[in-house]
């Protein structure tokens, strides 16, 4: 019951952040959120040479003047999957990069071949030798890529690189989702020159120098959608401000479906109760469609929704090892294939679950608020990667959750 402010997006930190490298000059990035995927990557600038003044919660500027080094190793890579970046960024910087693997949520292969494939295509010899990825241009030359398959992580990579390339880049298959079209601002904010950003097709005209900018950073998706569904499952009345309805739309059609009440105005949404919440059928696709990372949370919804509901998982194929985690706390959740039938049940009961990956974590607060009795909720440092003090903000909104150390 109450209002709550959204944090700055998680996903689009991950690409501006390490995009401060394209250019020489200082550039101060407003509204991150204060999550250790942040936190990890201000180390590898660090690491790399820049000079960096970090106020959590307030601002980071990033001066990269001082960055000579193209290397990145795995214990910097391996702590997430958005160090990956640094490929387009370094690559885009200098012409050089050497980035271990990344790590990040097991929720399936995670391959980055169509990143390589952009690179490629823009002139640069790839060679992925000891879990590193060595990538050299002379010069970065623009050219039209087109990706097998609808790729976040691939189009935000090629469009940093693209950035700076010499002539002109269209990216054909691009991912549209709102964290595409906030990493094309602030390059745009940096002189770059990218068109379409958020449609089928991105044109990047390539330029020779980029300045340094201050840019604040859109709120995040996925948290907006956790707490909406938090909310649902309390049966809170919940208003959720400094959020984009816009980029919503998906989960709010599909609350409305199960009988949630969601209204909103141009930068808030509130979730109230309205009748008995029934069951859905949600299938997880690229933006704008369901978000894959809402799957989890929806699923932990649904468990206590009137009827049958189905969750069909078409981007990640491991992205299920919450079930096993709910089932512990009584839910009637079979997994055939790739889509979870989910049969609702009247309680679930408090139980102590382990988290393995961040939206599973997310999924479990969701659990745990609906259950009869006391959740513990174990390595819940994955869910600090992606939630900006989770607990603090279901607290004011009246939940019984507090963090406690072993
Ligand atoms: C980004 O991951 C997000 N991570 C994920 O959020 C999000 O779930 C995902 O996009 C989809 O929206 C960050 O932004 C840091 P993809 P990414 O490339 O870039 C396959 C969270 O919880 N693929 O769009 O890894 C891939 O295996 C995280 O915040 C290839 O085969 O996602 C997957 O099946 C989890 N080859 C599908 O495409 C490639 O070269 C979509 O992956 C690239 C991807």
């Amino acid at each position: 019951m109450g209002e709550i402010t959204v944090s700055g997006g998680k996903n689009t930190s991950v690409a501006v952040i390490p995009a401060t490298l394209l250019c020489d000059a200082p550039c101060t990035i407003e509204n991150l959120p204060d999550i250790d995927d942040v936190h990890a990557l201000i180390e590898i600038l660090e690491h790399l040479g820049a000079r960096v003044e970090y106020v959590p919660g307030h601002h980071l500027t990033v001066d990269p003047s001082g960055v000579k080094s193209c290397h990145v190793p795995f214990p910097y890579t391996n702590r997430l999957r958005a160090s990956y970046y640094l490929l387009g960024a370094l690559l885009g910087r200098s012409g050089c990069a050497e980035v271990a693997y990344p790590g990040g949520c097991d929720i399936g292969s995670r391959p980055i071949d169509q990143h390589l494939k952009g690179f490629s295509a823009l002139g640069a010899k790839i060679e992925d030798r000891g879990g590193v990825v060595y990538a050299k241009a002379e010069k970065l030359q623009g050219a039209d890529i087109f990706f097998d398959m609808v790729t976040v992580g691939g189009t935000i990579n090629v469009m940093m690189a693209a950035a700076k390339a010499e002539g002109n880049t269209v990216i054909y298959n691009p991912a549209k989702e709102p964290h595409i079209v906030d990493l094309a601002n602030f390059l745009n904010s940096m002189g770059a020159k990218i068109k379409g950003a958020g449609t089928d097709v991105i044109r990047i005209r390539g330029q020779q120098k980029l300045r340094g900018t201050t840019y604040t950073v859109i709120p995040d998706q996925i948290e907006t959608g956790t707490l909406m569904i938090a909310a649902a499952a309390t049966r809170g009345d919940v208003t959720i401000r400094g959020c984009i309805p816009t980029h919503m739309e998906a989960l709010t059609a599909k609350l409305l479906e199960m009988g949630v009440r969601v209204t909103q105005s141009d930068d808030s949404i509130r979730v109230r109760p309205q009748s008995e919440q029934r069951a859905v059928n949600v299938k997880t696709q690229v933006y704008p469609g369901f978000p894959t990372d809402l799957q989890q949370p929806m699923t932990a919804l649904l468990c206590m929704a009137t009827g049958t509901s189905t969750v069909s998982e078409t981007i990640f194929e491991q992205r299920f090892k919450h079930l096993d985690e709910l089932r512990r706390m009584g839910a009637k959740i079979k997994l055939m294939d790739r889509t979870v039938l989910i049969e609702g049940v009247r309680e679930l009961y408090g139980a102590p679950v382990t988290v393995t990956d961040l939206r599973a974590g997310a999924a479990l607060v969701v659990a745990g608020l609906m259950a009869k009795g006391i959740t513990e909720i174990y390595e819940t440092s994955y869910i600090d990667r992606g939630y900006e003090r989770i607990e603090e903000k279901l607290r004011s909104l009246g939940a019984d959750i507090r963090r406690e150390k072993l």
